[in-house]
């Protein structure tokens, strides 16, 4: 069984979609450790409730990047973490970790990527600027995780359309019903192709 590492800053609605897909056989993989950089982040007591090691990480606390990328790699590797699913992590990942799982983290974003990517564009930011900007499209997209804030390649996104009189709180409850779907799914694919890789 594939291992999971979710890194999470909030609420965790995704990492308790996760779960759910895990618990009902759509998704064949087990989350063994959860790693945030807020302390009063919803997912870690979720976490907690569900037995599920977690991990903080606070940049502040280290000297420099560098220990700070080492110790987080060592925390991963210590659990034999094989993929990380970022699910509202509002932090970049240390590039040591980045080389170490090439291909082996990924991410959701409120959004259809690449437009209304990048620093500053998480949260009810991403919906308000969708809805400024006259789109008549959203969704979500899931895609690999690199140096740069929402860059990677795209692995998959899912549309929805923006309606008339939408507001950026209406838009953001109904992209996330979209990532509680897309987002498993994705995981899934990933998961069977790392069991083909090792068998
Ligand atoms: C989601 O909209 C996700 O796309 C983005 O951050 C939000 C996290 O929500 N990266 P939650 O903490 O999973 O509820």
């Amino acid at each position: 069984m594939v291992k999971l590492a979710v890194f999470l800053s909030g609420k965790g609605s995704n990492f308790s979609a996760i779960l759910k897909a895990i618990d009902e056989g759509r998704l064949n993989a087990r989350v063994v450790l959860v790693i945030s950089n807020n302390p009063e982040a919803g997912g870690l007591t979720t976490a907690r409730e569900e037995g599920i090691a977690t991990a903080m990480f606070d940049r502040s606390l280290f000297s420099d990047g560098e220990r700070f990328g080492r110790e987080m790699l060592n925390t991963l590797q210590f659990h034999g973490i094989e993929l990380i699913c970022l699910a509202g992590y509002l932090r970049k990942v240390p590039p040591m970790v980045l080389r170490a799982f090439p291909q082996r983290v990924v991410n959701i974003h409120p959004a259809l990527l690449p437009k209304f990517g990048g620093k500053g564009m998480w949260g009810h930011f991403v919906h308000e600027a969708v809805i400024a900007a006259g789109e008549s499209e959203s969704g979500a997209t899931a895609h690999y995780v690199d140096e740069i804030y929402d860059h990677g390649a795209i692995i998959a996104q899912r549309k929805l359309s923006v309606r008339p009189g939408e507001t950026p709180q209406s838009l953001a409850e109904r992209v996330l019903e979209i990532e509680h779907q897309l987002y498993p799914e994705v995981l899934q694919q990933l998961v069977s192709q790392i069991d083909t890789a090792i068998e």
